[in-house]
């Protein structure tokens, strides 16, 4: 391929490619990278508008549904609140607790900080009878470091760092950062299963009833399973079980694609991060061998949030507007735009996408830029975290949108990036890149530092 040969290539012809390129992109791109529920607002909102299109007869169930994502939930019995349900093992008290603002969680600041918007999956070597991981015997597939009293939690997971330096094309150093985790089940919930762990940070809500509406079949058409078209990219779809539907179905939400559809994702979020109970996932949390937390189980009865509150929530997760591009007019981030693709970024994020049906149909038909396939890309060794999830290797994760990526920082404070948060900035997330990626790392990598500043401008400005 062209892109390919040259990069094999001296720096200096790859430097003039990108000037007979350059030019070709006159005209300048479109701000509303939601479609028709964009919203223009750049400050610590931007992740928890409504959608622009959101009719005014919506607007009360969109603001419930907020109201139940930002509550801290209290353990029953709770009289003086309507959010009661907490219990007996969770992680965090609120949906907004690991996702503040609708925004991004982080890892640990310091060696030894307790997690508090990121959480860890387990499970054991096997799969499950719906083809997922298979749980451990006597931790489930998460650790739950919270409980109430008179319940044991799951224990702590500790994160501790290395520095791997490294050097750009030009010479310039980086170092990158390299975690480390260590966990030891608390005694009594030992097993001999090696413990396969997953850490993951909480991602951003907005926009992901688009990523809803988007067609099965447009996501499929991009998947190259077995690189046919021999660009060392592959894409592979994630098929999952959805406990909503009853059935299997493309995997579209999680840093795996491991979860099918938002409501499925939201109970799924409410019993293993919360301990809250759904007509989809009616049963605590507590495996055999936590007899404590079965003893606190058995008080409640029924549901913890019912039908109407899910789907109230979930009416919200699909209405939370993308956040407007900014400076799309400045040559800087055309030219950083023009490199996206030209090093091979946009093999994987994929730009632009017209989204198809879905009952809330303010998120139907719109033309958006995600910058994602929503497809399992094998990103190397470094990256892999040896779980599978689903159809998802221990090495494969699914192509996050970039969308909204400046403005992570304004709303949460901070500029952690990838699947754990080891990343401390869009430099060292691309970086960090390998497997199926590694030649448009390398793209990067060895791009002149200006050239390098334009791509990191142009992500800026999404
Ligand atoms: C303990 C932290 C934590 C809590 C509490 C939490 N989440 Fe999450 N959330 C995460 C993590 C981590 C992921 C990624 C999960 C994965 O990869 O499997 C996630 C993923 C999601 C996603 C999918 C996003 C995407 O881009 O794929 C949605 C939607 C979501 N959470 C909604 C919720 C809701 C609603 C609640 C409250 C009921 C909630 N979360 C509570 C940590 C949390
Ligand atoms: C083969 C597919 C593929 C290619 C090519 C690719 N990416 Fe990625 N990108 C991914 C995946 C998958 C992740 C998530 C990895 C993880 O979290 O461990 C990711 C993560 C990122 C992130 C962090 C996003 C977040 O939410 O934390 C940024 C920024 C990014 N990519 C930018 C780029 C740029 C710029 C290029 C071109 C130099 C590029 N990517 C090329 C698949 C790809």
């Amino acid at each position: 391929m062209f892109l390919r040969f040259l990069a094999h290539r001296s720096r200096f012809w790859v430097v003039a490619a990108f000037l007979v390129a350059t030019p070709g992109i006159a005209a300048a791109a479109d701000a509303a990278s939601g479609g028709a529920t964009t919203r223009t607002v750049a400050n610590g909102n931007a992740f928890s508008s409504p959608a622009r299109n959101l009719p005014p007869q919506w607007r009360q169930r969109f603001f419930d549904g907020n109201q139940i994502f930002n509550a801290p939930w209290a353990a029953p019995p709770n009289a003086d609140t309507p959010f009661v349900g907490l219990s007996p093992t969770f992680n965090a008290v609120s949906c907004a607790g690991c996702h503040p603002r609708d925004g991004r969680g982080a890892p640990p600041v310091n060696a030894g900080d307790a997690m508090t918007s990121m959480l860890v999956r387990i499970s054991i070597a096997g799969t499950s009878e719906t083809g997922g991981p298979l749980a451990h015997p006597s931790l489930g597939l998460q650790i739950n470091d919270k409980s109430v009293a008179g319940v044991p939690s799951e224990g702590a997971v500790g994160v501790s760092y290395h520095e791997v330096a490294g050097r750009y094309g030009d010479g310039a150093p980086f170092s990158l950062r390299q975690p480390r985790y260590d966990y030891s089940p608390p005694d009594g919930l030992t097993s001999d299963d090696a413990i396969l762990m997953s850490p993951r940070v909480a991602p951003a809500v907005f926009g992901l009833g688009l990523l809803e509406a988007i067609a099965e079949s447009d996501i499929v058409a991009r998947a190259d399973p077995d690189d046919r078209d021999r660009d060392g990219i592959s894409g592979r779809a994630n098929r999952v079980w959805d406990a909503t539907a009853g059935a299997a179905r493309l995997g579209r939400f999680g840093w795996k694609a491991n979860v099918g559809s938002l409501r499925d994702q939201n109970a799924g979020a409410f019993l293993g991060d919360m301990g809250i109970t759904t007509d989809v996932f009616p049963t605590e949390n507590c495996p055999p061998a936590q007899r404590d937390c079965l003893r606190i189980a058995a008080r409640t009865s029924g549901v913890e949030a019912d039908a109407q509150r899910l789907d109230d929530l979930t009416f919200y997760m699909e209405s939370v507007a993308v956040p407007a591009r900014r400076r799309v007019d400045d040559p800087v981030v055309g030219r950083g735009e023009a490199l996206f693709s030209q090093i091979g970024c946009a093999a994987c994020h994929t730009p632009h996408v017209v989204t198809g049906d879905h009952a809330n149909r303010i998120v139907a038909g719109q033309t958006i830029q995600p910058f994602t396939d929503l497809l399992l890309h094998d990103m190397g060794d470094d990256l892999a975290d040896g779980r599978p999830d689903f159809l998802a290797s221990g090495a494969e994760w699914r192509t996050p949108p970039l969308w909204g990526l400046g403005l992570i920082e304004t709303v949460n404070g901070h500029a952690f990036l990838l699947h754990d948060g080891r990343a401390r900035g869009i430099a060292e997330a691309i970086l960090w890149h390998g497997g199926e990626a590694a030649d448009a790392r390398e793209r990067f990598r060895t791009l002149p530092a200006d050239s390098r500043e334009d791509l990191i401008t142009f992500l800026r400005s999404l």
